[in-house]
């Protein structure tokens, strides 16, 4: 498993019945069933080629009946759940996959988010369709950010400071954070330094680097 994925594991909760949606390989599907912290689980890919590394590799699991396989546009195809990982993909989708789980009535109690893109939406998108935070962070892995949502049925409200940046991030200012606010603002300056722009989105890029600062 990556750095990445570990960190991802880390932070799911033990329970019944894990999904990870989106799985492709289904490397935290069988870290989650080796390690016990889940009886059972499933694993779903829109793409029948991806999911078949995940049935290669839960092949046991599948045999005895642990683990479970389903072609499906996000949680379509798949049954209730109490855990669900969302995690690799863009954003948007994320939210798609959501919105459509919300309209079938199948949103598990515990949503474990890492979206690629678009996280601060995907922040408030939660949020609205009836989620509050747990914890809210970042990671460093192979030189990339990657922000990881954990998310548990009940209510909340967002500043717009914590759907910018992460409410974990804010309280506790972990050092992946920190680095990515330093990274951030390197490439504001230099995007500053190379572009010809207005005066008004340059007052808007010093804007952002204040912003920023704030949580170096
Ligand atoms: C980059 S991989 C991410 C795999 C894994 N979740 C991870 O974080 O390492 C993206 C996977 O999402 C799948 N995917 C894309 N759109 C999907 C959708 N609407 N529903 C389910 N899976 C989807 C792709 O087929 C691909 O296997």
């Amino acid at each position: 498993m990556t750095e990445r994925l570990s960190y991802i594991f880390n932070e799911i909760p033990p329970c019944e019945v894990f999904a990870d949606i989106a799985c492709d390989h289904g490397y935290i599907a069988g870290a989650m069933l080796r390690s016990g912290k889940c009886r059972r689980a499933v694993v779903s890919d829109i793409s029948a080629k991806s999911l078949k590394k995940a049935e290669d590799l839960l092949s046991d699991y599948i045999n005895d009946g642990r683990a479970q396989s389903f072609v499906s546009d996000g949680f379509d195809n798949v049954p209730q759940v109490d855990v669900a990982l969302v995690a690799g993909i863009g954003g948007r989708l994320t939210m798609d996959i959501l919105e459509r789980a919300k309209a079938a009535d199948k949103l598990p109690e515990t949503l474990v988010l890492q979206p690629m893109k678009h996280v601060d939406k995907v922040r408030f998108f939660a949020v609205g369709i009836g989620y509050k935070i747990v914890k809210d962070f970042t990671v460093k892995s192979d030189g990339q950010f990657y922000d990881i949502i954990v998310l548990k049925k009940g209510k909340d409200s967002l500043s717009r400071e914590e759907a910018e940046f992460g409410r974990t991030n804010l309280t506790e200012k972990p050092l992946a954070f920190r680095e990515k606010m330093r990274f951030e603002i390197d490439k504001v300056l230099k995007y500053l330094e190379s572009e010809t722009m207005t005066y008004k989105t340059r007052a808007s890029m010093l804007k952002k680097i204040e912003r920023l600062k704030k949580h170096v």
